[in-house]
């Protein structure tokens, strides 16, 4: 029943114990991830904090390299040591720590109970496989389906993300399918043990915008039915606006802000964010004004700038800006911005993009997304 030497689980998985008291389904505290390379030590990940809660979805926004990538890889244990190596911090899932978790234990709830959906759908597939047997290699391994039922799971699955003749396709190889194809094929592969957190980077980069919006879509229905976690992560602030109850965004491998949605939204306070929304190609209310691209490119992580990181490329930097890092100012709610300026509400105020403030008096839109 298992010629492919897979064994079926027979322990407990994780997913299914309780979160103790006081934690949240995933605990992020002040990860770093470096990576100790020939031209210096490169600080991909510098210090990233976030909670997340189940049937919650966090949006991670950033440039490219700000490190998106390289903090869901660790949470995976995904990176390689070296040349990376963890500099500090730790990642609690359902209360248990993930970096120090052994790599037997880390392939257990890798694929099970926190699947990842890679930005590069061509190197997390095996070329000499079948997609058939890629899609069920994880469902009989985590969830013990006999090699019949795996395969008909994975025509199912197959069709659920889109792809025509499933029946078909599902004995070809990955070299047969188109890229938008084979991004279909590893969202199809994440979904397939229904984990208990999906982290989808950059999911929908290769395919069309309606297949995008259905992609997005079935990930809320199974969330909807699962109570899963996501985290989604983009370039784009536009893409994460309408599913996201949190948001973080990135600058040079670190957090800049974080808040609610509807915080980073209506009440940005960094003006790193600031810059993003400018960026945002429709805001309804705000289609006369051109879009203002954020002007140079971020830092080098081997050499970052004494001060803010940001400070080169911030229209409001000052000599405090340049010398000293700035602090955390977080507020009630837990929104936080790593800004000198960002508790100076004038100075937010006058700058923050004015259609997404919140005036007194204002009625902040609800958002379509169950609490
Ligand atoms: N193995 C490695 N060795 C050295 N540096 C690395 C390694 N892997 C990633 N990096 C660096 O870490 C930084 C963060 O990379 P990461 O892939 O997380 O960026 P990202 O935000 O996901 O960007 P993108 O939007 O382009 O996907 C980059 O500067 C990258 O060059
Ligand atoms: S600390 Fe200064 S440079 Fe950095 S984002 Fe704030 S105003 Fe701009
Ligand atoms: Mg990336």
């Amino acid at each position: 029943m298992f010629g492919l030497g897979l064994k079926k689980r027979n322990k407990t998985d994780l997913r299914d114990t309780p979160i103790p008291e006081g934690h949240h389904l995933l605990e992020v505290n002040d990860l770093k991830m470096y990576f100790h390379t020939q031209d210096g030590v490169v600080k991909a990940v510098n210090g990233v904090s976030y909670t997340l809660d189940r049937g919650e979805t966090l949006g991670v926004v950033g440039e490219s390299g700000s490190g998106k990538s390289v903090t869901s890889l660790t949470i995976m244990g995904l990176i390689d040591m070296p040349p990376g190596k963890v500099e500090g911090g730790d990642v609690l899932y359902r209360g248990k720590s993930l970096i120090n978790m052994s790599e037997a234990e880390l392939e257990s709830v890798r694929g099970n109970d926190i699947a990842m959906i890679f930005q590069d759908p061509m190197t997390s597939l095996n070329p000499v496989y079948t997609i058939g047997r890629q899609l069920s290699e994880g469902m009989r391994l985590h969830k013990g389906l006999s090699k019949k039922e795996a395969l008909d799971r994975s025509v199912e699955l197959l069709r659920m993300v889109g792809i025509p003749n499933a029946e078909q396709r599902v004995k070809e190889y990955p070299h047969e399918f188109s890229g938008g194809m084979r991004q279909r094929v590893m969202i199809a592969m994440a979904l397939a043990c229904e984990p208990d957190i999906l982290i989808a980077d950059e999911p929908t980069t290769a395919l069309d915008v309606t297949i995008q919006a259905q992609i997005i879509e079935l990930m809320q229905e199974l969330q909807h039915k699962n109570g899963n976690a996501i985290i989604m992560i983009t370039h784009d602030l536009g893409v994460v606006a309408d599913i996201a109850d949190k948001i973080m965004v990135m600058y040079a491998g670190s957090p800049v802000e974080f808040g609610s949605a509807l915080e980073i939204f209506y009440e940005p306070m960094h003006p790193y964010t600031w810059g993003l929304n400018r960026s945002i190609p429709k805001q309804v209310q705000d289609e006369k004004k051109p879009l203002t691209p954020i002007k140079g490119n971020p830092p080098s992580l081997v050499d970052l700038p004494d001060g803010c990181p940001f400070s080169p490329r911030c229209p409001y930097a000052t000599d405090l800006c340049r010398t000293q890092k700035p602090p955390t100012h977080v507020t009630k709610t837990g929104h936080y911005s790593k800004c000198h300026y960002s508790n100076d509400e004038q100075f937010v105020q006058a700058n923050a993009p004015k259609t997404n403030r919140v005036k007194p008096g204002d009625i902040v839109p609800e958002r379509g997304v169950d609490a």
